[in-house]
């Protein structure tokens, strides 16, 4: 171990996800069985700007394993995103002696994470939203929980829908990313699942529900991500319409981020938490920890949200600058790579429901 890290700090940040509590205690525990201080950062990175933390030992992460949300508390925090709030970040890392940070969230945690990083503070992210849109991980922390969650609720209102021959819309979070849409879609059975990612034939989507519905269905569920705006609550109005079958609307929304996590984003968590903390004490610093093909693997923050882009399509201009050619296709091919998994997916999706 380097002897630099004698005191980690450890934060949660943007939006709440379970696993969350379950990283914490991990990187904890971790830490502190290697002999290092660890210090609990409140608030995300606001905590480092109005120097709300304090070290923490073993028995201040009991019981939060199996508790959703998270017990640092979270911030979408705008002034650290100032050259004036990120100064106040890194005086208060070194006023605490703070030689490195575990970051736990989505994108815009490892892009404070990289910011902390090329000032000094070595930082490492891990992956945990909801959504599980951050491209360079097969999996991010509280996805899980999350579908299982609307999976819940879809499968109570099939056996009510089922009763009275009824049809519910319902709309599900993942911000601009349908991937709880598809798995849960895929899950529940959904008659139709839309979508941003693929293109959704609606006249086709109607047609299959009316002709379920001649053949003696009774109930039908039809999955919406919230990435497609302002169509779900329409949709349910011409599902009525066009076919003759009384449609409701749900929309979940944060309920869907709450919760006890699941055994995976439990499990899941932990690994990513010693990996984090083994990473960092090993001097490595401005990388992201991530799964890939079921492997605990470790990938530079700035190529991961330049990926991110690409696959996103917010590449900006000169984005791609700094990598090698080699590396551009590289990126190339893992968004063709992750795009056709999608569509295959979606394309089952679509061949097993009436
Ligand atoms: O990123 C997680 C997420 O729950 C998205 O699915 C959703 O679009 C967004 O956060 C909601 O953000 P907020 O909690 O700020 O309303």
């Amino acid at each position: 171990m380097s002897q630099k890290f004698r005191r980690i700090g450890v934060l949660t940040s943007g939006g709440d996800a379970p696993g969350m509590n379950a990283a914490v205690r991990a990187v904890a525990r971790a830490a502190i069985q290697k002999g290092v201080e660890v210090v609990a950062i409140y608030e995300g990175y606001k905590g480092l700007i109005t120097e709300n933390l304090k070290v923490i030992g073993n028995r201040d992460v009991s019981n939060i394993l199996n508790v959703g949300g998270t017990a640092l508390y979270s911030d979408r925090c705008l002034e650290f995103k100032t050259e004036e709030g990120m100064q106040k970040a890194i005086d208060t890392c070194k006023k605490y002696e703070i030689d490195g940070i575990v970051a736990i969230g989505g994108d815009g945690t490892f892009r404070g994470a990289t910011d902390l990083s090329w000032r000094g503070i070595p930082t490492i992210g891990i992956p945990a939203t909801i959504d599980n849109d951050i491209t360079s991980t097969d999996y991010a922390l509280g996805f899980d929980t999350a579908m299982n969650t609307v999976l819940g609720l879809g499968d109570k209102l099939r056996d009510t829908c089922e009763s009275h021959a009824r049809c519910n819309v319902i709309e599900v979070m993942g911000r601009n990313a349908g991937y709880i849409a598809l798995q849960t879609g895929i899950a529940l059975g959904a008659s139709a699942i839309v979508l941003r990612e693929c293109d959704f034939d609606e006249a086709a989507a109607l047609e299959k529900i009316k002709a379920s519905k001649a053949e003696g269905k009774r109930n039908f569920i039809v999955i919406v991500a919230e990435g497609v705006p302002d169509f779900a609550e329409g949709f349910a109005k011409k599902i009525q319409a066009e076919t003759g079958i009384e449609t409701k609307f749900c929309r979940p929304a944060h309920i869907v981020r709450g919760g006890s996590p699941t055994l995976r984003d439990r499990l899941i968590a932990s690994q990513y938490a010693e990996k984090a903390v083994e990473l960092l004490l090993a001097g490595k610093s401005d990388v992201v920890v991530c799964m890939r093909d079921g492997k605990i693997v470790e990938t530079d923050i700035s190529y991961a949200l330049i990926l991110d882009r690409m696959y996103k399509g917010t590449l900006k201009e000169g984005d791609l600058d700094k990598f090698t050619p080699e590396q551009v296709e590289a990126m190339k091919a893992f968004c063709a790579m992750r795009d056709a998994e999608f569509k295959e997916m979606y394309a089952l999706s679509d061949l097993i429901s009436h």
